[in-house]
């Protein structure tokens, strides 16, 4: 696995003119006031490290506002509108970026007929659900962006809908959006505590479960013969590891150059290093199936035998570390199921992000003393958490009042007037 960039903070020369282009901004934040569209097209390039947003949803609220996005008659203008501006986003985030896109769906209700019918073929009936965020995911992958993650944020207070011929709907999508195959991803800070340690889990296996002592027997001799327990008894194992080595498809490609300058072919090489050719094969396949690193020793032999120059000399070092098996001191990776209850209705807004959620995507996310972007802010709740991190913040809306209470909160506005303009 190659490591993850170290993420240097992004913007920071730029930070007086991303400042002074602002409608309000202090020292650690910058509110642009208008269509994020417009208002993204000020911002200097790649100066952002990361984006954590959730644009209005199609045809679910009016935000009052003739420039608001959601509105669209059709849901094909709504994703070209975001596709537009995340356009924008993309161009001023830093190579190894990332954006967080929270985006619900809705049901179609219009009724459509041709010639007094429902028409009899697509989807744009009454009552389809409308799959807007995946049309809006597959949209953004086609414009250039990576999609590392379809996070499902669960609502464990989700509405209960009346509806009686579906499932009440308790999850949203959060996609996590990269500009880079490599990008900065700071696990260790949302790693979550291990749940089972090798003595819970033999005491889980020998107990059984409710169905009674055979399948405690039955149980406890699939643990025993589990590879984790293997390692548990057989002690600290050596393990070879090369933690920077390179994809599979990058070395094959590599290779294949080495190959096509020696004038030799696949076969001559499996011949020389005595490997079925099936075998040598899949080290020169550039597919992403098929592709495979070879093992250290045959690395060594593909060295001499190609005559390969230093490139990957460091990716490929061999490191000799411990057991495999043993959970990282610092906890498991969390998954991709955030149950986080959803957040009440602020005083001046109505659809507020809960701060949690924010949270664990910016302790994922942004870099020490790193920018984010927020390009449909509403009332804040990404700037605030960008605060409570060290942060600098660049927030959008196209309603100034929305911004009433991070204002109030950042001394720019008196609490007791509440306006400035
Ligand atoms: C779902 S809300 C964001 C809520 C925010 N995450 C929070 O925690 O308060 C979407 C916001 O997008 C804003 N908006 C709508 N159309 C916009 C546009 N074209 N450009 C910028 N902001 C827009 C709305 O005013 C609204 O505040």
């Amino acid at each position: 696995m190659r490591k993850p960039s170290s993420g240097q903070p992004a913007g920071l020369d730029a930070w007086d003119e991303t400042r002074s282009l602002a409608t309000h901004a202090g020292p650690d934040f910058a509110l642009y006031v208008g269509d994020s569209l417009d208002c993204l097209a000020k911002l200097p390039d790649e100066s952002i490290n990361t984006v954590v947003t959730s644009p209005p949803y199609w045809a679910v609220r009016d935000y009052e506002h003739d420039e608001q996005l959601g509105l669209e008659d059709e849901v094909d203008d709504y994703v070209e509108r975001l596709v537009k501006i995340f356009r924008e986003v993309y161009r001023v985030l830093a190579t190894d970026g990332s954006a967080w896109l929270n985006i619900g769906d809705s049901y179609f209700n219009k009724q459509i007929t041709v010639g007094g019918k429902p028409p009899r073929t697509g989807w744009k009936r009454n009552k389809q659900l409308s799959l807007v965020p995946f049309r809006v995911a597959l949209a953004l992958q086609d414009d250039g962006w990576w999609i590392r993650n379809v996070a499902v944020w669960h609502k464990p207070n989700a509405m209960p809908a009346s509806v009686r011929d579906r499932l009440t709907v308790t999850w949203e999508p959060v996609f996590l959006l990269t500009k880079s195959e490599r990008y900065y991803f700071n696990l260790d800070e949302i790693r979550v505590p291990h749940q089972t340690s090798d003595a819970i889990e033999r005491r889980r296996a020998e107990s059984g479960t409710v169905t009674g002592k055979a399948q405690g027997k039955k149980e406890l001799r699939k643990w025993l013969n589990s590879p984790r327990h293997r390692a548990t008894i057989e002690g600290i194992k050596e393990v070879e590891r090369r933690p920077n080595a390179p994809a599979a498809v990058e070395l094959a490609s590599y290779l294949r150059t080495a190959l096509k300058e020696k004038k030799r072919s696949i076969a001559w090489v499996a011949e020389q290093l005595d490997l079925p050719f099936e075998r040598t094969r899949h080290y020169f396949r550039t597919d992403e199936i098929g592709s495979r690193l070879p093992p250290p020793e045959v690395w060594e032999q593909l060295k001499d035998l190609l005559e390969l120059d230093a490139t990957y000399d460091e990716a490929m070092t061999v490191e000799v570390g411990d057991n495999v098996f043993r959970n990282h001191p610092n906890g498991k990776n969390p998954g991709d199921l955030l149950s986080i209850p959803t957040a009440p209705s602020g005083a001046n807004h109505f659809a507020v992000m809960p701060r949690k959620l924010a949270h664990f995507a910016l302790k994922a996310t942004l870099p020490m003393n790193g920018s984010c972007l927020d390009p449909f802010m509403g009332s804040g709740t990404t700037g605030r958490v960008v605060r409570e991190l060290g942060g600098r913040f660049v927030g959008v809306d196209v309603n100034e009042h929305y911004m009433t209470d991070y204002l109030v909160e950042s001394g720019v506005i008196s609490p007791e007037t509440e306006t400035l303009w």
